[in-house]
């Protein structure tokens, strides 16, 4: 067994060093090995997977995330549960196989897609209206600040590695759609049916009830008893039309209730200080064909910048786009706030106009202090750094309202 790791860790070690020139090849060989690895030291690994719980008050309280870093390497991220193997494989890929912090952030999405984590990230997740499942990934290097992503993606299982791509093999920052489908297929990637026979069912038995509940607002025939096809109504006067500012989705509620969506993840490699920052996800169930999430976009999704630390977020995208909540977290941290306040403040600005929006944000500085704000939702996070054995998944309560 020892020398089997060895010689894995061995073969990953040179494999890393062929990255530029044979990236595809040896990350694939990472991403299996780091699997492989991860599967021996599996029944190790579990044993020491704990839930920590903070009083809510201790939380909104406490500005101060000093002195919680785990040391570094580090790997943190949106959720427990199924998330955890995330967490795990991105953490071993850091400290056994040589691989960046850009390596381990792919590595860990990439293991919540082909696990389906908790059906909403990868595909056979969240169809759309049509029954479709689409994916959205970013992947950002907080050295270069380049970030690469891809939304609405058609067909291709690979979203965050489909992101990479992007990232590493053009000057754009996001590809879109069919034409993204086209883009990952010239790159190797293999275009196979996202839909499996449970989103299927889930699909079908969502139609057969009426469509309910869907997303759509102002149309006729009324959404809340029909499946359209739907056409705008035509305001009469200004109050005839639903009120933008206050309508949280039932459909987010009913997430809510299953407890997890998105996987956004922050890497710390363990020296010279570099950083990334990643998002995958199958969006939001019953979703308009073509609806893009905050998961791809730079800054809401995810964010990290080296100098200062990263953030990731999860909850409901739609409204957590307009404030690039990560983005703010982070920026706060570069003025001097801790990772919790940042957290708790990026929350507070959307609460202020959104009272009812479902958020999670889990914030982390360069060198792995962290904390975490959620609001209407208890959000969960995990992390793994320095020595540390295993995951530990975290529970965040809701904000209070102040
Ligand atoms: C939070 O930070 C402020 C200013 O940085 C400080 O005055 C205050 O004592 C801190 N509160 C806690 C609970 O640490
Ligand atoms: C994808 O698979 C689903 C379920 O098996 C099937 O209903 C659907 O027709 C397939 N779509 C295409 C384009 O083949
Ligand atoms: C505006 O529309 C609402 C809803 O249709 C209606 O109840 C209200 O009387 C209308 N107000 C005016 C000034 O027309």
């Amino acid at each position: 067994m020892l020398s089997c790791r060895g010689l894995i860790s061995f073969a990953n070690a040179i494999l890393a060093s062929f990255i530029r020139t044979w990236y595809g090849i040896s990350l694939a060989m990472l991403f299996i090995t780091t699997m492989l690895s991860h599967r021996i030291g599996l029944s190790f690994g579990s044993l020491f997977v704990s839930i920590i719980s903070w009083p809510s008050s201790a939380l909104s309280q406490s500005n101060d995330s000093s002195g919680n870093s785990p040391g570094l390497p580090m790997v943190i991220n949106t959720w427990g549960g199924d998330f955890i193997a995330a967490t795990d494989a991105a953490f071993l890929s850091l400290v056994r196989s040589g691989a960046s912090a850009l390596d381990a952030v792919e590595i860990g999405c990439a293991t919540c897609e082909a696990n389906q984590c908790d059906g909403s990230v990868g595909y056979g997740g969240s169809p759309d209206e049509n029954c479709e499942t689409t994916l959205d990934a970013m992947i950002m290097d907080g050295t270069t600040m380049k970030s690469g992503s891809v939304a609405a993606l058609r067909r291709v299982k690979d979203a965050i590695s489909v992101a990479r791509a992007v990232l590493e093999h053009t000057t754009h920052t996001m590809l879109a759609g069919e034409l993204a489908t086209d883009f990952a297929i010239s790159n190797g990637f293999i275009a196979q049916n996202l839909t499996t026979a449970d989103s299927a069912a889930s699909c079908e038995a969502w139609r057969a009830a009426g469509c309910q509940p869907n997303y759509r607002i102002n149309v006729t025939p009324d959404p809340a008893k029909s499946c359209g096809p739907y056409s705008p109504v035509v305001a009469t006067n200004s109050s005839s039309l639903t009120s933008i500012t206050d309508r949280t989705s039932p459909l987010m509620t009913r997430r809510a209730i299953q407890g997890h969506d998105t996987i956004s993840m922050i890497a710390l490699h363990g020296s010279g200080g570099s950083m990334a920052a990643g998002t995958s996800t199958n969006g939001a169930s019953r979703k308009i064909p073509g609806r893009v999430g905050d998961g791809p976009i730079t800054g809401s999704g995810s964010y990290v910048d080296a100098d200062v630390g990263g953030c990731g977020a999860t909850g409901d995208g739609d409204i957590m786009m307009r404030f690039l909540p990560c983005y703010q977290a982070v920026e706060s941290m570069r003025q001097g706030m801790s990772p919790q306040l940042a957290a708790e403040d990026a929350v507070r600005r959307m609460l202020r106009k959104y009272p009812d929006v479902q958020s999670g944000l889990v914030v982390v500085n360069s060198k792995g202090e962290h904390g975490a704000a959620a609001s209407g939702w208890t959000f969960t996070y995990a992390y793994r750094g320095g020595s540390m054995d295993g995951t530990v998944v975290v529970s965040v309560p809701p904000l209070e309202e102040t």
